[in-house]
This record gives structure tokens, C-alpha cells and sequence, in this order.
């Protein structure tokens, strides 16, 4: 996911790492088609998620019937039997780009020269500056729900049509394939963590922070897209709204998982559940701090079966070698994993 603004497509491809360079593609595909033992069946295109606009897929889909054109002229009426679009639709209650890179804006030149000026109001004033830009920071606002899988359907079918019929290629019989990945799973996934502890402070302004015990090394798919999970506190789902806090996970990153999170009276034991974890959240958990990953279950109507089993600390370490050479500093100790659990 590209950015939450609507930047020029053809800007955003040139720094995607996927796809064939065009000025390989006529030639690619003329040895493709030449070739024994290679039937090229069709065309493929994936842009990713870049924006959950329709007019994104308008356009996508304008140029590559365009291009489809181009390349079926330049390789002697080639015809394609297969199209395949891609995936890149997001979720129904896609959570992707809500949160603001808040960290960014305190630690780089767009905030230094504001908080440094405000530093001249003495501390009293600047903090209460702070107490309330801090806040603004992390608020957010949740977009739209996107636009449904058959309005993408849609639109982007529509579009791909017209240019495949301006080309002169024949649409009928022509296989279409769709790729979504986190528009079918993505709302699927809820993580749960349990409050540990809840820390406050008054001064220099009020703050709050809820101590969970998860990390967002958990949930590294969604950080890298500035996902900003809703979440529900599950044993106190009904329980109104009587704190702001940011959620944060145990390890020793600033494990910021979501900021300024409105929140019942939450206490140690409570349980978190984030929503819209199913799309690249579990295939991106890491084992930073050596943190072992929690269990995965399949839930479906009244039945809930483990389908991964929680990694215990000799998982994390398994991998682990000491090199024969380190062997004289352990003593008697020659199992690699009893020994890191020692030391
Ligand atoms: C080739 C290809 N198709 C489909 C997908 C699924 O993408 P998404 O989950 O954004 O729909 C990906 C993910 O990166 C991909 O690389």
C-alpha cells in the first residue's frame, strides 16, 4: 500500500519492484511465443494495493487493456487465452494507512522547527502545547468503508473490456483470474492480547498507556502499512468509553500498536482483541526479544480447533548453533538450546 493520497499511478509503479520492465516486454514476448516448449497462455498484471479508490482500478485497467493491445499488435495477433488482473482489493473494513506515522512527525524536520519554537514558551506552556498536539497526533479518522468486491469487479471489468474491444481482442472464451488476497481474509483475523499492566502519568501532562502481551512484531504486516486495528476490549465489550491510552506491546521496541486508544476501564487480565488481523499479520510475526508466537485457531460457527500450535521458548532457539570453538566457555554444557536458556 502506497499512500492514503492520491499520487499518480504511473508514479507509484516506477518504484513497485514487481512486474517486467516495458522495453522487455515485446521481445520476452516474441521469444515466449517461438519457443518449444513454452505455451504462452496470457497476460498478468499485479500492482498491489494502492489505493482502495475505483478510479485506481479505472485506470490500471485503461493501461493494461492498452498495453494488451499494444503487445498483441507487436507480437503477429498473438491472442491471449487467459487475463490475469492481479490482487489489491482491500478488505471490507480495511484498516490499512489509518494510523498517523506520529513518531515521524516528532522526530523529523517537519516537527523539529514547530516543537522547537514552542520550546521558546517556557516549559509550562510548551507541555501543555505538547498535551494537546500529542493527542491530535494519534487521532484518526476511520475512511469509508471501500467500495464492495463487485463494484471492483465492476469497474474493473468494464474498463478492461472497452480497451481489449479497442484493440481488436476477442474477450470471449478469454479466462479472467483474480488474485485478492486480503479483500477475502483480511476482516477474518482477530488477535488477542491480555493487559498486563496499565501505566499513567500526570506530569509533564496526563498520559496513558496500556501494556499488552503481544508486540507488534506480531503484527509486522499491518505496522508496515500503518494499520490502525480497531480493537475491542472482549470481556468488556458493552462497557462504555472511559479511557485514551496507547496500546503497546511487551518487547523492549516503543512497541506502539495503536495510539490513543479509547477504551473502557481496562484492567491487568483483560483481553484485547484486534480486529482485521487475517491478512499478512501471522506470515510477518517475528521472534524479536525472542518473544515465541502465539497459537492460531480456526473458528467456525461453535467449533474452535488450534490450527498452529503457541511457539515455546526451546522453538525460538532451536535454530540456535554455538560455534565448537564458544564450547570451552560453557563448562559442561553442550546442548545449545539448554544453554542459551541458562545463560
Ligand atoms: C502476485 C500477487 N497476487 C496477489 C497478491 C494478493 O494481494 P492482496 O492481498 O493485496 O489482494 C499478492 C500479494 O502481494 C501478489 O504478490
Amino acid at each position: 500500500d502506497f499512500s492514503q493520497l492520491t499520487i499518480p499511478i504511473d508514479m507509484a509503479i516506477q518504484v513497485y519492484k514487481s512486474g517486467i520492465p516495458p522495453e522487455f516486454l515485446v521481445e520476452m514476448g516474441r521469444r515466449a511465443i517461438a519457443a518449444p516448449n513454452i505455451d504462452m497462455v496470457g497476460l498478468h498484471v499485479h500492482q498491489g494495493r494502492h489505493h482502495a479508490s475505483l478510479w485506481f482500478w479505472e485506470g490500471l485497467m485503461s493501461r493494461f487493456g492498452k498495453l494488451a493491445g499494444e503487445l498483441v499488435a507487436a507480437w503477429d495477433g498473438w491472442q491471449p487465452r487467459e487475463i490475469d488482473i492481479g490482487g489489491g482489493w482491500p478488505s471490507p473494513r480495511d484498516p490499512l494507512n489509518e494510523e498517523l506515522p506520529r513518531s515521524e512527525f516528532v522526530l523529523t524536520a517537519l516537527g523539529f522547527p514547530l516543537l522547537a519554537g514552542l520550546r521558546g514558551l517556557g516549559a509550562r506552556l510548551y507541555h501543555r502545547a505538547l498535551a494537546g498536539l500529542v493527542p491530535l497526533l494519534s487521532s484518526h479518522r476511520f475512511r469509508a468503508t471501500p467500495p464492495s468486491i463487485e463494484q471492483y469487479a465492476a469497474t474493473s471489468v468494464r474498463a478492461l473490456r472497452r480497451e481489449l474491444q479497442a484493440a481488436r481482442i476477442s474477450t470471449a472464451g478469454v479466462r479472467l483470474q483474480i488474485e485478492p488476497g486480503r479483500s477475502m481474509y483480511g476482516d477474518a483475523g482477530i488477535h488477542l492480547a491480555r493487559v498486563k499492566t496499565v501505566k499513567r502519568q500526570s506530569q509533564p501532562f496526563p498520559y496513558a498507556w496500556v501494556l499488552t502481551d503481544t508486540t507488534t512484531f506480531f503484527l509486522a504486516g499491518g505496522h508496515f502499512e500503518r494499520s490502525r486495528f480497531r480493537h475491542v476490549v472482549a470481556n468488556k465489550a458493552d462497557r462504555p468509553v472511559a479511557m485514551t491510552a496507547d496500546l503497546v506491546g511487551h518487547s523492549c521496541f516503543a512497541d506502539q500498536i495503536v495510539l490513543g486508544a479509547r477504551l473502557p476501564e481496562v484492567v491487568p487480565g483483560d483481553v484485547i482483541a484486534l480486529l482485521e488481523t487475517g491478512a499478512y499479520q501471522e506470515s510477518s510475526a517475528s521472534n524479536f526479544n525472542a518473544l515465541p508466537r502465539p497459537a492460531t485457531v480456526m473458528v467456525c460457527g461453535d467449533q474452535a480447533d488450534v490450527v498452529r500450535r503457541a511457539e515455546t521458548v526451546e522453538d525460538v532457539y532451536r535454530r540456535d548453533l554455538a560455534p565448537p570453538r564458544m564450547h570451552r566457555f560453557q563448562g559442561a554444557h553442550s546442548d545449545p538450546v539448554a544453554m542459551e536458556i541458562q545463560s
